[in-house]
């Protein structure tokens, strides 16, 4: 059997994260997104998929021994061009990990420093790029408020920090997308988790995968006031175009991450009108999917209010997919465990159609 982009194709058996299109659910490990990410913070369900369970209440479980990158890292992070793209810098300084110093540790420790890293590897080459001075980690600071002091060098209000942790833990994972796919395939021959999480950083680099927030920021900066919403999308499915932030191959209902996320905008609406005019264009735009685009059940993405989002933390757009990678490490590490703790190597066939001579 033949499927192009092994579209349809089941791959694997996962008990990490189940996704139903139809329904519009995501569950990880079972428990439904929202649920998780109402009670429990992005360390707390990171170290859930990776281990199947909740750390002991009692112990206080943070990702903050990884925020110290090794001397070499850092060097390495420094020696690279301003300019080099971020996703590139972080797919350099994590295969800079794999010495056996770091790669004979127990693997759950691996993920842990691996995804307490990527943060800061970030901030990191972000300042550099900017010419400015590094800020050190804080260590009385959550995973997601010291992302955003090591970025900005400010302490970040409560609400960015509930806004930007919702958008990580609702990204952190999806199933059998092609990064993830990525890391097991490399996982499943034996090699280790640097090498895993290497290829799928550089998997998640294309832009059919990582990156259309910002683009949705470019939609709605074209709409600019209300008034324009109509006339604007109107035009656009006249002449075929697609509408940023709207459709999914999986969910032919509402994506349920978007569901969430917009909730917190509701938090942040008010700061920036930009925000309220996302809310006022999803109503019509659905609205007018339906009826140009009968039957087809488009509705918001998880990318629509990611972006929504970003520009309310004055995220700059480089910074939106090394963001929703630093998020993701936690499901390649899960998925390259649960890989190892059953493995066959992926080894699929090929059909030569070429000449013969
Ligand atoms: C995400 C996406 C690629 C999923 O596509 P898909 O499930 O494979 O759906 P198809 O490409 O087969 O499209 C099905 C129909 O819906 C239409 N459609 C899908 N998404 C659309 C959109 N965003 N705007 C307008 N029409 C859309 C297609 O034109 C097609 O219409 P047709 O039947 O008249 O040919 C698609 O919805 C899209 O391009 N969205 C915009 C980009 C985006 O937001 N990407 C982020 C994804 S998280």
């Amino acid at each position: 059997m033949f499927q192009k982009g092994l579209k349809d194709v089941v791959a694997v058996h996962t008990k990490i994260a189940s996704v139903e299109g139809d329904i519009g659910e995501l569950r990880y490990r079972g428990i439904q997104v929202g649920e998780l990410i109402t009670n429990h913070s992005f360390e707390e369900i990171a170290y859930f998929l990776w281990n199947g369970k909740f750390a002991d209440r009692n112990e206080s479980y943070t990702l903050q021994e990884g925020r110290d990158l090794p001397a070499h890292v850092k060097t390495i992070i420094d020696a690279l061009p301003t300019e080099t793209p971020l996703m590139d810098v972080m797919r350099t300084a994590t295969s800079a990990y794999a010495h056996p110093a770091f790669t004979n540790q127990p693997i759950e420790q691996q993920a842990r420093q691996l995804t307490a890293s990527l943060p800061v590897i970030i901030a990191r080459h972000y300042r550099n790029a900017n010419g400015l001075p590094i800020i050190e980690p804080d260590p009385t600071l959550s995973h997601t408020a010291n992302y955003l002091w090591m970025l900005t060098g400010n302490k970040p209000a409560d609400v960015h920090v509930e806004a930007l942790e919702t958008y990580l833990k609702l990204t952190m994972e999806h199933g059998m997308n092609a990064s993830t796919f990525a890391a097991r395939v490399t996982i499943s021959t034996e090699s280790d988790l640097t090498a895993a999480v290497t290829s799928a950083l550089g998997t998640m680099k294309g832009p059919l995968h990582g990156g259309a927030p910002s683009a949705v920021i470019e939609l709605l900066e074209e709409i600019g006031t209300e008034d324009n919403i109509s006339p604007v999308i109107q035009t656009k499915l006249e002449n075929g175009e697609r509408i940023m932030g709207f459709g999914h191959r999986i969910y032919k209902t509402e994506d349920p991450r978007s569901i969430l996320l917009r909730d917190k905008c509701a938090n942040l609406a008010g700061q920036d009108g930009w925000l309220d005019l996302a809310t006022a264009a999803e109503k019509e735009i659905i609205e007018l999917l339906e009826a140009y685009k009968p039957g087809r059940k488009l509705y918001t993405n998880v990318e629509y209010y990611a972006a929504a989002i970003m520009r309310a933390l004055q995220m700059p757009p480089e910074l939106f997919t090394p963001t929703f990678s630093a998020a993701r490490m936690v499901g390649w590490t899960a998925h390259s465990i649960e890989q190892l703790s059953d493995n066959t190597i992926f080894r699929p066939q090929s059909v030569y159609v070429g000449k013969k001579s």
